[in-house]
């Protein structure tokens, strides 16, 4: 259990231990009922029917914080046992998808929107992770310059809303950019994900949104940059390299260029071929780029320079 939360559950288990606060067994019976909350070890407490202990409170907080059932159970007991002090876990708060506003919580909630072209498996790995609560975040939108990307498939099979935005001729870079902002724009994006996005972005566009753009490359950047698919492994392996790897960035306006935020290792086998050197890659693309979103997601990246830094 995360250090923030379990402070947070202190601070109020302070306060159910008066018996004044009317708090228990079945106070929380109903409550967690009233939030659609079900768990079979929460079930089992109620029938023996004993006082909530610290390890019970603390299982309960993780519980209703995996449901995204937080900040209305927070406000709930706000009005139960009144406003509490919350010290300095109040600059923790974002990072438990959180906020607290005049007096109650509220659901922070981290959009992302992903860009893509093709089969979509660093998608995958992205949703994945939202709903396994490793991510507090939603994906707000998939939109795919491709119509038959398996990507927009993978976004509809969990109830993600998907945009298939076609390249027109004569359409300049701008022109096109433009649509996708528009979607950004009225998703009030927080994020975009490049995964997979085979196409240049304006410098129009990455300026509108500097420092919100973030892109996976299959190689150790800045070696063989510009280059997509197979072919960066087939570069890869014709130089002769003994390690490639992944490079997450944020976008600037030259293409595989901006500040590095993550960077995995993976060693270049005698008998590898491109595709099986890019397999083993993929997988640490996946780790990579859930774990450079929940860095941002959580406010936790500075950029000085070229330099991102890790707080
Ligand atoms: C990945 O290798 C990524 O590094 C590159 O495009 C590929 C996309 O794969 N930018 P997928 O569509 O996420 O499976």
């Amino acid at each position: 259990m995360e250090d923030n939360l379990k402070n947070l559950a202190d601070i109020y288990y302070a306060k159910i231990l008066s018996p004044s606060s009317g708090i228990g067994i079945s106070w929380l019976r109903n409550t967690l009922a009233g939030l659609g909350i079900k768990d079979e070890s929460i079930e089992k407490l109620y029938s023996i029917n004993a006082p909530i202990s610290r390890e019970v409170w603390y299982y309960i907080f993780m519980k209703i914080w995996e449901e995204k059932k937080l900040a209305d159970f927070l406000n709930i007991l706000i009005d139960k046992v009144g406003s509490v002090d919350l010290g300095q876990i109040k600059d923790k708060l974002s990072s438990m998808g959180l906020i607290y506003r005049n007096g109650k919580f509220e659901r922070k909630i981290f959009k992302i929107i992903v860009l893509v072209s093709g089969r979509g498996t660093n998608l995958q790995a992205i949703i994945d992770a939202i709903e396994k609560g490793k991510i507090n975040g939603e994906i707000v939108g998939v939109i795919s310059n491709k119509k038959k990307a398996y990507a927009l498939q993978r976004a509809k099979n969990h109830g993600i809303e998907t945009f298939y935005i076609p390249h027109k001729k004569d359409e300049s870079r701008e022109e096109y950019d433009k649509k996708l902002a528009k979607i950004i724009d009225e998703k009030r994006a927080d994020l975009i994900v490049l995964a997979g996005f085979l196409r240049i972005l304006s410098s129009w566009f990455v300026r509108k949104y500097k420092w919100k753009i973030i892109n996976i490359h299959p190689a150790l950047l800045p070696a063989f940059a510009g280059l997509y698919g197979e072919n960066v492994h087939k570069a890869v392996l014709d130089y002769g390299c003994k390690v490639s790897g992944c490079t997450v960035h944020f976008v600037d306006e030259e293409v595989d260029h901006g500040p590095i935020i993550i960077q995995k290792c993976v060693e270049v086998l005698d008998d590898d071929t491109a595709e099986s050197l890019a397999q083993r890659i993929l997988e640490k693309e996946h780790e990579s780029l859930v774990e450079a979103i929940k860095l941002i997601s959580e406010g936790r990246i500075k950029i000085e320079g070229r330099r991102v830094k890790i707080s």
